[in-house]
């Protein structure tokens, strides 16, 4: 049994990754903004067999948050064996040349510094015990750019270099560090993305089968669940009918 934290549990891969940890009886720590969500949740990780679960509002482009959220966890149980970065959003798709920029910041503070600072919180505890397991949830779009989508591209080709950094900081140290990069997946994230506009996100996975927010929770749970001498550096997962970002082959055109 281990503890295993998830922040961005409210929705999509987060909340399919807390279940699938819950349902193989480990102790799940979940986060996110949306507290009422949070508490269904955490109900329903109970009935699963989760021996345990805490769950508390979670903003991670804020420190306070972060570290409040990481001492109260702490007292109720420990800390946690994984972390699960997964909270992150895109906005808009606006090109550079005509972009406002207003989201720029927030993809940035979340995706990244977000990611980065909860690292940061909880890394010198493993370190401390010599066991831990950083995973990230990147994207296909830190392999490869986008039009539209330059920032939040950059805030997950930052991960890979963060990851890399990371193996080599704790190198010996008994820490693992991985990324789970996935393709097109029908989650809130393309909702979220054009503001609520849910036919617009629709069009997105319009005429082929996208990945299913469980399709990663497996991915990061088999990372989580090899032996402590294995770490998977990287899982990058499409949906068949995807080569990359921009390829996709749909059955339909896109209305
Ligand atoms: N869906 C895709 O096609 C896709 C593909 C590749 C990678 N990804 C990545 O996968 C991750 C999860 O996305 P998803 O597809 O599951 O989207 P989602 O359904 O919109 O879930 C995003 C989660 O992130 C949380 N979140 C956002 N900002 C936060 C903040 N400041 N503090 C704490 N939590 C925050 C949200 O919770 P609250 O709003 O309640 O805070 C929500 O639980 C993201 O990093 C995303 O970039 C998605």
């Amino acid at each position: 049994m281990a503890l295993v934290l998830v922040t961005g549990a409210s929705s999509g891969f987060g909340l399919a990754t807390a279940r699938t940890f819950a349902e193989a009886g480990h102790a799940v720590a979940i986060g996110a903004r949306r507290e009422e969500r949070l508490a269904r949740l955490a109900e329903e990780l109970r009935s699963l067999g989760a021996p345990s679960v805490f769950a508390r509002a979670l903003d991670v482009t804020d420190r306070k948050s972060i570290d409040f959220f990481r001492d109260e966890l702490a007292d109720a149980i420990g800390v946690p064996d994984t972390l699960v970065n997964n909270a992150g959003l895109a906005r808009g798709t606006e090109r550079v040349a005509d972009a406002e920029g207003i989201a720029w910041r927030e993809m940035i503070e979340t995706n990244l510094l977000g990611s980065l600072w909860m690292t940061r919180s909880f890394l010198p505890a493993m370190l401390e015990r010599g066991s831990g397991h950083v995973i990230y949830v990147g994207s296909v779009a830190g392999h490869k750019g986008y039009a539209g989508g330059s920032v939040y591209c950059a805030t997950k080709a930052g991960i890979l270099r963060i990851c890399e950094a990371l193996r080599l900081e704790t190198l010996g140290r008994g820490i693992r560090v991985t990324t789970v990069d996935p393709g097109a997946a029908e989650t809130e994230f393309s909702i979220v993305r054009f503001s609520g506009d849910e036919a617009a996100a629709e069009k997105v996975y319009d005429g082929y089968e996208p990945l299913h927010a469980q399709d990663v929770a497996d991915c990061v749970y088999f990372a989580a669940t090899r032996p402590p001498h294995v770490n998977i550096d990287e899982i990058k997962v499409m949906p068949t009918a995807q080569a990359d970002p921009w390829h996709v082959a749909r059955t339909t055109e896109p209305s």
